[in-house]
């Protein structure tokens, strides 16, 4: 049987009906019990801003707070309740700003502190906080506590860092290769010690283990906390307790060295260190945290979220690390199936079932666009963007949207290693030729996962630079801005950005969307990812076709189900076309 909905232009009348007989049930009184456990983060939508990118209004090619908040009205469209702001402190920006070296000012490629104040009290009143990004494992080497600790052995702060002495024969403490390359070890004359750095070499460790460091710390959050921020994502988190054990570990590259990662992420203690940031800082005050936890398996999220839990929220990797390789190079991926990708996210949905809240996220600024990472192959880049949006939006936890998401963007490919601006992209690339690859075979994991295709100026419209800066911006942007941006989608009611902007409006007045379990259908297919979302007044079956061609499925999953949203327009039970997205209730 044929569910038709019409053409296209019907989708939307059909939905404003369908979201009016989904609002009324809210008005019950059982349902209203149910809607008040929920906090304010788990029922709205975070969109991250890499504010460098995101509008420039003095010209430089930098974007700045200035011009994020010209655009708050758009990003309320989005039904946003949460902007994280990558790191906009006071930093000489080696890794654009997650090398702060001043961690209560704005750095002036931003604005100024009244800059942030304003875009605090304007986002308010749209009901738009702003989240911090915290970097606690590491500073810049630029940092007034680095240049103090580094001066000499006797000095206030002379504890502050990781400082080793070094072998007997004067080379570093050990073997452990930075997440950004080389050596994690730095020589510092004045003290004739070495330092460990997780990340570059401007990025000096904090040492955790001194109380003073981790009062410190708490200080800096609660400074942000009290100018209003309504939250905190906190970076690189599983690094900041370091093992007992410094000795060297089996190498696992060419260079004799072995990955950092693997010798100090989540070490045993760390929670105790999280458990204290807690209680001082953020624990009872009506914000969110949501913690970067490269290294936290999903079973182990119970310790972590929750309600004993040490954040609200944890960034997990397992899907989007889905085609990293085994020789830790991005020109060596790993193949993967839809399989594969659908059993990570049911490992986190099942994790946090019960317990603790799940942040679900297809890009940020360290990811390749989700299209070209999870839907390589797909011949039409449009309706991909729709299949990922939905699932981005309908799978049960917060939403995260990286800006540019909403519109389709895609990865950029330059020819030239010299174009790229971040600095692990040239660490990936040098380290891919010295594992024996070719340089095409190290443009070709350039291409694919550098960090730079995340970060490529918002597209607002057609003109210059897609109206992005009148200046140079710091970086191209991408080629495809004539047709995707922001201007010419609005305008469309077939694109990207009105399918997110529908698909917002549904979540936020559907209480299956918000509220319902998730139980994953067909497990076993690798071209259908679906799944069933359910409260007790309701249900909704979500139907994504990772393929380029038609497939079938049981009907029966959508027995008694009406279409409500396609991104072809109509529906049929059983069958989904190419890249089709529909939901069904
Ligand atoms: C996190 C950030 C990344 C940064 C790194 C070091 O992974 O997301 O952008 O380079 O930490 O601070």
């Amino acid at each position: 049987m044929r569910n038709a909905i019409g053409t296209k232009r019907a989708v939307g009348l059909l939905l404003a009906l369908a979201m009016l007989a989904l609002l009324l049930p809210a008005a019950g009184a059982e349902e209203t019990a149910v809607a008040t456990e929920h906090k304010w983060w788990q029922d709205t939508i975070v969109y991250q801003v890499y504010p460098q990118s995101y509008q420039d209004t003095d010209g430089n090619g930098y974007g700045d707070l200035k011009g994020l908040n010209e655009h708050l009205d758009y990003l309320a469209s989005l039904g946003v309740g949460a902007i994280w702001l990558t790191p906009v402190m006071v930093s000489p920006m080696v890794d654009n700003g997650y090398d702060v070296a001043d961690y209560t000012d704005i750095d002036p490629r931003y604005g100024t502190m009244e800059d942030m104040e304003q875009l605090i009290a304007d986002a308010a009143d749209r009901d738009i906080r702003i989240v911090m990004d915290l970097v606690l494992n590491h500073t810049s080497d630029q940092h007034a506590w680095f240049l103090e600790s580094a001066s000499g052995r006797d000095n206030d702060k002379s504890d502050w860092y990781i400082w080793r002495d070094p072998k007997p024969d004067g080379s570093a403490p050990n073997n452990w290769r930075a997440i950004f390359g080389g050596s994690a070890w730095v020589w510092c004359e004045a003290r004739g010690q070495y330092y460990l750095h997780t990340f570059a070499p401007q990025q000096p460790d904090l040492n955790w283990e001194n109380p003073e460091v981790r009062q410190a710390v708490y200080d800096v959050a609660n400074f942000w906390l009290d100018k209003g921020a309504g939250g905190f994502r906190i970076d690189a988190i599983t690094y900041i307790k370091k093992p007992a054990d410094f000795s060297d570990g089996e190498p696992d590259g060419a260079d004799g060295m072995v990955g950092i990662h693997a010798m100090t992420a989540n070490t045993e203690g760390i929670l105790d260190f999280l458990r204290e940031f807690k209680e001082n800082t953020v624990a009872g005050r009506d914000v969110f945290t949501v913690g970067e936890a490269n290294g936290v398996q999903a079973s182990e999220l119970p310790d972590w979220v929750g309600e004993n839990g040490v954040f609200d929220m944890l960034f997990e990797f397992s899907h989007v690390d889905i085609g990293n390789g085994t020789a830790h190079t991005w020109s060596d991926p790993a193949p993967w199936t839809l399989t594969d990708l659908k059993a990570a996210f049911a490992a986190s949905q099942q994790a946090t079932k019960d317990n603790g809240w799940y942040p679900v996220f297809l890009e940020n600024h360290d990811q390749p666009r989700s299209i070209n990472h999870f839907l390589p192959d797909a011949e039409d880049p449009v309706m991909a963007a729709k299949l990922l949006g939905t699932l981005l939006i309908t799978m049960r936890g917060t939403p995260f949207i990286f800006e540019g998401q909403e519109l389709g963007y895609t990865n950029v490919a330059w020819d030239d290693i010299s174009l790229y601006n971040d600095l692990n992209t040239y660490a990936q690339y040098l380290f891919a030729m010295e594992e024996g690859f070719t340089e095409e075979e190290a443009m070709e994991g350039v291409h694919r996962f550098s960090r730079d295709n995340a970060r490529t100026p918002m597209q607002w419209d057609d003109g210059e630079n897609a109206s992005f800066t009148d200046g140079t911006p710091w970086l191209p942007v991408n080629d495809n801005y004539t047709e995707v941006n922001v201007a010419t989608e609005a305008a469309d009611p077939d694109s990207v950005l009105s399918w997110y902007r529908t698909l917002s409006g549904l979540r936020a007045s559907s209480q299956v969307l918000l509220y319902g379990d998730y139980t994953e259908l067909f497990p076993e297919s690798e071209e259908i990812f679906a799944y069933r979302r359910q409260t007790e007044d309701g249900e909704m079956v979500i139907l994504l076709n990772f393929t380029n061609g038609a497939v079938s499925y049981d009907a029966a999953a959508v027995e008694g189900l009406e279409p409500l949203l396609s991104n072809y327009g109509d529906a049929e039970a059983g069958a989904l076309r190419p890249l089709e997205a529909v939901i069904w209730h």
